[in-house]
């Protein structure tokens, strides 16, 4: 099966988790130290934050922001959960903004000043499959309202754009996205100040960790905040240190797939629109494309299925999942449903070669070509 996505491993990441193992330290020490320098100057930026996960690090950088109950948050409902979850997770509240179009899903700027209160404390930006949001007109609408700007970058590690933005961003190293640590993520702050308190919370808002109070005479800390273990692990820094090597190649690669996606669809099925330009800043996590609405997308999935091709849908709108429709059941963003009722994501990941997304493409006219019937519209 040719899969969307696939972690890249081999004998190098193997050879840093023995090489883990055999120094005796399992826990947050030297090598997620040293994971968070390396991953800064891969972002061209003085330091970083190392965390569990992207889930963590949005709930860190929320949290330290001091946004919490009777706040309101912008964010896209045409993302991962974990976006809004943790606004949820600080006690605030939500509030979805729709996208400006099929060929443009990222979050619209008008909507988003259109649901604009008193309360509205901060905006998170999500970077939709690598694709970036627009900086300049983000940051002059969070200027002019007085909003924090937050980037879920999860789908953009090693874009030195993504993570200059607003006050902070979040990045995810979970096993599909273009960089992996299984589970992992990292943190950009813009201020000393936050990525301090950031790295405190991470850690039970202890003042020391285990590894520092090993080195120093002082066995003693204190704990000065609410903190949460939102660490990472010497295993996991072990192999993001060998991953980050590579991350620029693979994006890369990723770059050159896409435009041969790009053109090749263009040529062949150009019914079929794949959003965003050739020139779009990006770091090209996924390839997503908007069927026409005569194609039954189910039908269509099981014709690649049959053809050994996984596809997948991003997203399942967050407003549309059970949990948050029950919470917030007057939600109406069209844009984001025809965007989401029609999207299909096609593999996209360095081990692939421009004959595999040859073979992807003709896969996808042979399914168009059988016409098959669209399933009626939710
Ligand atoms: C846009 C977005 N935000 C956040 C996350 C959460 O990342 P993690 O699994 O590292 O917590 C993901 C993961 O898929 C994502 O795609």
């Amino acid at each position: 099966m040719l899969l969307v996505s696939k972690p890249i491993l081999g004998a190098d990441e193997k050879a840093a988790l023995v090489a883990a193992i055999e120094s005796g330290w399992i826990t947050m020490g030297e090598r997620v130290r040293e994971f968070e320098q390396t991953f800064a100057r891969l972002h061209e930026t003085e330091d970083s934050v190392a965390v569990s996960s992207c889930t963590a690090a949005l709930h860190l950088i929320l949290y330290a922001l001091g946004i919490g109950p009777g706040d309101e948050v912008l964010v896209p409902s045409l993302t991962f959960v974990a976006t809004a979850n943790s606004v949820l997770y600080v006690g605030a509240r939500p509030v979805f903004v729709d996208i400006e179009s099929p060929a443009l899903p990222l979050m619209s700027l008008e909507e988003a000043e259109a649901k604009c209160t008193a309360r509205t404390k901060a905006v998170i930006l999500v970077h939709f499959g690598g694709y970036l949001a627009d900086r300049d007109a983000w940051q002059a609408f969070a200027a002019r309202k007085g909003l924090l700007l937050i980037e879920d970058a999860a789908h953009a590690p090693g874009l030195p754009a993504a993570g200059t933005f607003g006050e902070a961003a979040a990045f995810s190293f979970y096993g599909n996205k273009n960089m992996t640590t299984a589970e992992g993520g990292a943190i950009i702050a813009r201020s000393r100040a936050l990525r301090e308190k950031i790295r405190q919370a991470r850690s039970h808002g202890m003042t020391s960790s285990t590894r520092q109070r090993l080195a120093s005479r002082s066995p003693d800390y204190d704990v000065t905040m609410l903190g949460f273990n939102h660490r990472m692990d010497e295993l996991r820094a072990a192999v993001g240190l060998v991953q980050l090597k590579r991350l620029k190649d693979w994006n890369d690669i990723r770059r050159r797939l896409s435009l041969h996606y790009r053109q090749l669809i263009a040529q062949r099925c150009p019914s079929i629109l794949v959003p965003f330009t050739n020139e779009w800043l990006s770091a090209h996590h996924l390839m997503p494309v908007v069927l026409p609405a005569t194609i039954g997308r189910q039908t269509l999935i099981d014709h690649l299925r049959g053809q050994g091709i996984q596809t997948t849908i991003h997203y399942p709108p967050v407003h549309r999942l059970t949990f948050y429709n029950d919470l917030y059941p007057n939600c109406h963003l069209p844009r984001t449903d025809a965007f989401a009722y029609r999207e299909l994501t096609l593999p996209l990941h360095p081990e692939m070669t421009a004959d595999i997304v040859e073979l992807v493409v003709g896969a996808l006219v042979s399914g168009m070509d059988a016409e098959l019937p669209a399933e009626a519209i939710a």
